[in-house]
């Protein structure tokens, strides 16, 4: 079934004691939404908020992981790495990935797959720079992101993976795509994994949008029949405002 999800995704902020008082405050916060509630800290952070949140709801997810499971890659975490401290989802194909660390549609193929073998679930991010929704060429973009990474997978896989869509123009820039946008690149997402697989498939998976998504455009946004919920930056490293947009999710949607 396609499942409401908000997810914070931290990127490299809060160290370890940070990431107490974050997880501290996260913990007096009441939870009226039917979403499941994910937080993304950094590495470091990871065992420490698993711990501190093991009695709770919210799911702690990674950033990021390596391909291979384990050898000579200086400074990577693999999926069994994540595993070992608590972690069983990862989001990966982050635009700041593919943007300031080269990651490629063929590396993070390989990526998904390895992610895919150690039972991980994924939530896999794409999206269309400025420049390509100018000269209109958003549609395209998504499009092979999402095949070059997604479609070799075998159908049985896609209960693993959710689809976040982050316009790249609109993350930490305070510019979010419209509701009405957010709603046509969505739908158009399902059409492609329809088309793919089958109505099953494409039914079933939950699509967050990402991008400047604040307290006061959620409800808007997540109302919206093909948003699924949302991946958070920067309103996520509050826990009053996270909880307003995972509380923005009506249980009637
Ligand atoms: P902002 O919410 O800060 O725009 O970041 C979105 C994002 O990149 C989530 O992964």
């Amino acid at each position: 079934m396609r499942k409401n999800i908000v997810a914070g995704n931290w990127k490299m902020n809060n160290d370890l004691a940070q990431t107490h008082a974050l997880i501290t405050d996260l913990k007096k916060q009441t939870q009226t939404s039917k979403a499941e509630v994910m937080i993304a800290p950094t590495y470091t952070s990871l065992y420490a908020a698993f711990e501190a949140l093991r009695l709770d709801k919210i799911e702690v997810i990674a950033q990021n992981m390596h391909f291979a499971n384990n050898g000579a890659y200086t400074g990577e975490i693999s999926a069994n790495m994540l595993k070992s401290v608590g972690v069983e989802t990862v989001i990966l194909g982050h635009s700041e990935r593919r943007a300031y660390f080269d990651e490629t549609d063929e590396l993070l193929s390989k990526k998904v797959d390895a992610a895919l073998e150690n039972n991980m679930h994924i939530i896999f991010c794409f999206g269309e720079e400025l420049n390509d929704r100018k000269t209109d060429n958003h549609f395209d973009i998504v499009e092979s992101q999402i095949k070059n990474a997604l479609f070799h997978l075998p159908e049985s896989t896609w209960n693993n993976i959710v689809l976040a869509y982050e316009p790249v123009w609109a993350i930490g820039t305070g510019e979010t795509a419209s509701p009405e946008q957010a709603q046509e690149m969505h739908a158009f997402i399902r059409s492609l994994v329809l088309d793919q697989y089958n109505n099953d498939v494409a039914e079933n998976v939950s699509i967050l949008y990402g991008g400047s998504v604040k307290p006061s455009n959620a409800k808007e946004i997540f109302s919206k029949p093909d948003v699924d919920g949302g991946l958070i930056g920067g309103a996520a490293l509050n826990a009053e405002d996270f909880f307003a947009i995972v509380n923005a999710f009506n249980m009637s949607y």
